[in-house]
């Protein structure tokens, strides 16, 4: 089964949306394998973001994952990756389609609400910055079979 790193922003901490976006993933059908408030320093800000370092944005980036607590999560579905990212929307809310997290709750690119990995190899990466293995947990749901066909 994929697995994928969710964050809520510290926006969305802030605007007390960690409810909201929770519920939008567990309602879709993913299953959350792990969970934590938290908050970043720069080093592992700029470690998750590490793509971005050339970027114009980058500090500002950096400055504001970092600013306030924030809630990591691992949800777990075959194709998570892709689905996690189409439930949170294009990463400017100007084009984020409607009925997308963005799309519903946020107006501004650098306020952007959660982070999705955007892709299988950086999901890994990323869960291995933000969790332990054993705080990942294997459980099964008694309705997986009627959101997942056996
Ligand atoms: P994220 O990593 O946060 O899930 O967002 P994403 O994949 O949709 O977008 P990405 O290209 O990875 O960019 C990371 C974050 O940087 C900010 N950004 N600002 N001003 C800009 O042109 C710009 N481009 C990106 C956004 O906050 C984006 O979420
Ligand atoms: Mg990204």
């Amino acid at each position: 089964m994929e697995r994928t790193l969710v964050l809520v922003k510290p926006d969305g901490v802030q605007r007390g949306l960690i409810g909201e976006i929770v519920s939008r993933l567990e309602r879709r059908g993913l299953k959350l394998a792990g969970m934590k408030l938290m908050r970043l320093d720069q080093p592992a800000a700029r470690q998750h973001y590490g793509e971005h370092v050339d970027r114009p944005f980058f500090a500002g980036l950096v400055e504001f994952i970092t600013s306030g607590p924030l809630v990591a999560m691992v949800w777990e579905a075959d194709s998570a990756v892709e689905i996690v990212r189409n439930t949170i929307g294009a990463t400017d809310p100007g084009n984020s389609a409607p009925g997308t997290i963005r799309g519903d709750l946020a107006v501004n690119i650098g306020r952007n609400l959660v982070h999705g990995s955007d892709g299988v190899e950086s999901a890994q990466r990323e869960i291995n910055l933000f969790f332990r293995p054993e705080e990942l947990l294997d459980y099964s749901r008694s309705n997986d079979p009627w959101i997942i066909e056996p």
